[in-house]
């Protein structure tokens, strides 16, 4: 078993849309290890994805991450990381295949739904940076 961390982003969460998603989460097969809703302050969203602080989009991104609450969750599964990914889509909504999280419920390439983590370095970050050890079970 493998765990991941992801995001249903502030355009899910105002869309009324975080059940919808998170159903696409459990139909795929993880189980939920943690759970929070919380609403990210500015510096809180540019440590979260600090790694982009260099991209021209990174100040636009921090003002829609932190533009409503979002719900960050600890998932479980087999191959947890690349099969979240698998199952978000692509970056794009545009280019995300059909049945994907971000194809059903993604606006563009910046309002796109969820947040998945990209590798085993960034998922152990990520969890880290959102719960403690007691707050995983
Ligand atoms: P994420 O980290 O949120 O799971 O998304 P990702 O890996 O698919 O994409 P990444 O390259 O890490 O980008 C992080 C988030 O930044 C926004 N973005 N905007 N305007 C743009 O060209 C652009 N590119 C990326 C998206 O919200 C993307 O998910
Ligand atoms: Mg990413």
């Amino acid at each position: 078993m493998q765990k991941t961390f992801t995001i249903l982003k502030p355009d899910t969460v105002k869309a009324g849309k975080a059940r919808a998603v998170l159903s696409e989460i459990e139909k795929a097969g993880f189980r939920i290890r943690a759970m929070k809703m919380l609403h990210l302050t500015e510096a809180q969203a540019q440590g979260f994805y600090y790694v982009h602080k260099e991209r021209p989009f990174f100040g636009s991104l921090v003002t829609f991450m932190t533009e409503g609450p979002i719900v960050a969750m600890v998932l479980e599964s087999d191959n947890a990381i690349e099969k979240l990914r698998k199952v978000m889509g692509a970056t794009d909504p545009a280019k995300a295949e059909n049945g994907t999280i971000r194809k059903q419920f993604g606006t563009n390439i910046e309002r796109n739904a969820i947040h998945g983590s990209d590798g085993p370095e960034t998922a152990a970050f990520e969890i880290g940076y959102f719960f403690n050890q007691l707050e995983i079970v």
